[in-house]
């Protein structure tokens, strides 16, 4: 992964030719006109970069968001993400073609696999990952919830570059073996649940730092992440909080602060549930 550009008006991070902005806004549970609204905001205000997902059942409201801004298409990155049930071949291609139909895009920025699905060979999937891209319906392709394992044998198997994992990382959770994984690799880290959703107001160190920048704990929780280079996409339903999650390529965290963070993680700091999820290690 390439450092971050630091002169562009909106920084981002270099990852196999992709260039993804380190601000993207969070699309999960937003739905309907308010999840329009949001999204329009959010690109007027300055982000550069929407995620969502066809199991976040807010496409279409995306799309809508994004065409109701003004902002030129091919100035915003747009990533979408494909369900594991439609992981087998024939499936995810159908898959893609509906996200499109559902954004009213001819393609999006990147396209991942939103979690990994034990059932159907990975080699297969990441074929049909490849074609779709192959194919102009994505510039990019990646994955979400892979860990150092999968990412390994992603890594071998796909015949496209992988140019991300998305995956949970906030201070509370120690992410640093698959970040090295990604790194190794040339594939950028994209934090979700970057402000703990939510849980970093209130926190204490994380409060204390921001007084010393005149930033609130949401801040300084994104900023050490992009500080690293990691992409964030925090979420939030309020249009006052879209300022505010924008606001943090104005000041530097020092290398102690950083380090007080860093003291905060563990490796069981995940706050998202994986029960539910197949596990392969
Ligand atoms: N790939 C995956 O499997 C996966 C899994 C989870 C999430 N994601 C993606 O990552 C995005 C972000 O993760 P997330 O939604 O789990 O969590 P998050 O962004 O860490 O947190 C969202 C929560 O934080 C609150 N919040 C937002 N800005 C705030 C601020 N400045 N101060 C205090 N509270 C604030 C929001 O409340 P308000 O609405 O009240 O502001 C919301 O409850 C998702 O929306 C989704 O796009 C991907």
């Amino acid at each position: 992964m390439a450092p971050v550009s630091p002169n562009s008006a909106t920084p981002a991070v270099e990852a196999h030719g992709a260039r993804i902005p380190l601000l993207g806004l969070g699309t999960w549970e937003l739905r309907g006109r308010a999840c329009t609204r949001l999204v329009e905001r959010a690109l007027r205000l300055g982000y550069r970069h929407v995620d969502t997902a066809e199991m976040y059942d807010n496409e279409r409201e995306v799309g809508e968001g994004l065409r109701a801004s003004g902002i030129k298409r091919d100035e915003v990155f747009v990533t979408t993400k494909i369900w594991p049930s439609h992981f087998a071949p024939r499936e995810l291609e159908r898959a893609a073609r509906d996200c499109l139909v559902r954004l009213r895009l001819s393609e999006v920025d990147l396209l991942l696999l939103h979690w990994p699905n034990p059932q159907i060979p990975l080699a297969e999937t990441l074929g049909a990952l490849a074609k779709v891209k192959r194919d102009g319906l994505a510039r990019h392709i990646g994955v979400s919830n892979f860990t150092v394992a999968l990412i390994e044998q992603a890594v071998r198997e796909t015949s496209e570059p992988l140019i991300c994992d998305q995956i949970e990382c906030h201070p509370y959770l120690d992410q640093s073996k698959v970040i090295a994984a990604c790194r190794k690799h040339g594939m950028a880290v994209v934090a979700y649940s970057p402000i703990a959703r939510g849980g970093a107001q209130g926190d204490a160190v994380l409060e204390q730092i921001g007084l010393a920048h005149g930033k609130s704990a949401a801040q300084i929780s994104l900023r050490y992440l992009v500080q690293q280079g990691i992409v964030v996409i925090p979420r939030t339903s309020k249009v006052q909080r879209l300022e505010e999650n924008l606001a943090l390529f104005d000041f530097a965290l020092t290398e102690g602060e950083m380090l007080e963070i860093r003291a905060l993680s563990q490796r069981k700091g995940r706050i998202v549930d994986w029960s539910w999820s197949p596990q392969w290690d």
